[in-house]
């Protein structure tokens, strides 16, 4: 594995993008400031400033895992929520990737993207923002969402570079085996870790909401919600409101 460090970049996604081509398969961009940081649904991400987590994973996995691929922020969220554990918290993970502290604060969040080119994938970009160190005046002010930082949870400053270490190495740790086996590694201690199931929610799934009761996680980590009218929807892509 091999760590770019960067002072200050628009998006380490981005820069993974336009580098594709010359990063080798498992390089990490790190940037120590992000100034126009990408979440998903073209929400911005904000930088709450030095000490906080900017960083992207380039992987060039080979074809025949492809079918994998679509479940690779649900296992860097379970990775995610291993290393909180270790801080003291109890994290819980809103499906598909979001770790919330108490169901309601938002402490990261995972933007994947592919690289296609030529009709092939060249690479999967897996970014990465943890609030690690922020200011509780900083953190209300993020639109869209109740957020929150880790310092903030158990009160006291965090090693941003330690943080990083662990989560490296544990996300490089068990990944040939999750290419292997895919969502299946990890359903267990997903679910174990998830909120919002087995209650009724609504989801935003692009411009439409849908209702239901939400029943359960599948074999490839979808989200099944049972309608009024007592159908399974299969969700792959959505926002739990
Ligand atoms: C989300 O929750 O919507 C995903 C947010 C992902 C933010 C990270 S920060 C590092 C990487 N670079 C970006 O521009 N976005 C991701």
């Amino acid at each position: 594995m091999n760590v770019i460090r960067l002072d200050e970049v628009d998006s380490t996604n981005n820069y993974a993008k336009l580098h594709i081509h010359d990063l080798a398969d498992k390089t990490v961009v790190h940037a120590l400031r992000q100034t126009n940081g990408r979440g998903r649904f073209n929400r911005k991400w904000v930088d709450l400033g030095a000490e906080n987590l900017f960083f992207s994973i380039v992987l060039k996995p080979d074809s025949c895992y492809s079918s994998v691929l679509p479940n690779i922020t649900q296992y860097a969220c379970l990775v995610l929520c291993k290393i909180f554990e270790n801080y003291g918290i109890e994290p819980k993970i809103k499906w598909p990737n979001d770790v919330m502290i108490d169901g309601k604060r938002k402490i990261s969040g995972i933007l994947s993207e592919t690289v296609i080119n030529g009709g092939q994938l060249e690479g999967l970009i897996v970014g990465i923002g943890v609030n690690l160190n922020s200011c509780r005046k900083d953190v209300d002010l993020i639109p869209d969402r109740v957020a929150t930082s880790l310092n903030l949870e158990v009160d006291k400053p965090i090693n941003m570079e330690a943080f990083l270490n662990e989560f490296l190495n544990e996300f490089f740790a068990n990944y040939n085996s999750f290419l292997g086996k895919g969502f299946n590694l990890i359903k267990n201690d997903y679910i174990k870790r998830s909120c919002f199931l087995n209650q009724d929610i609504n989801v935003q799934v692009l411009n439409e909401i849908k209702s239901g009761y939400a029943k359960e996680i599948s074999d490839d980590g979808e989200l099944i919600l049972e309608t009024e009218d007592n159908k399974d929807l299969v969700l792959t892509i959505g926002d739990i409101l």
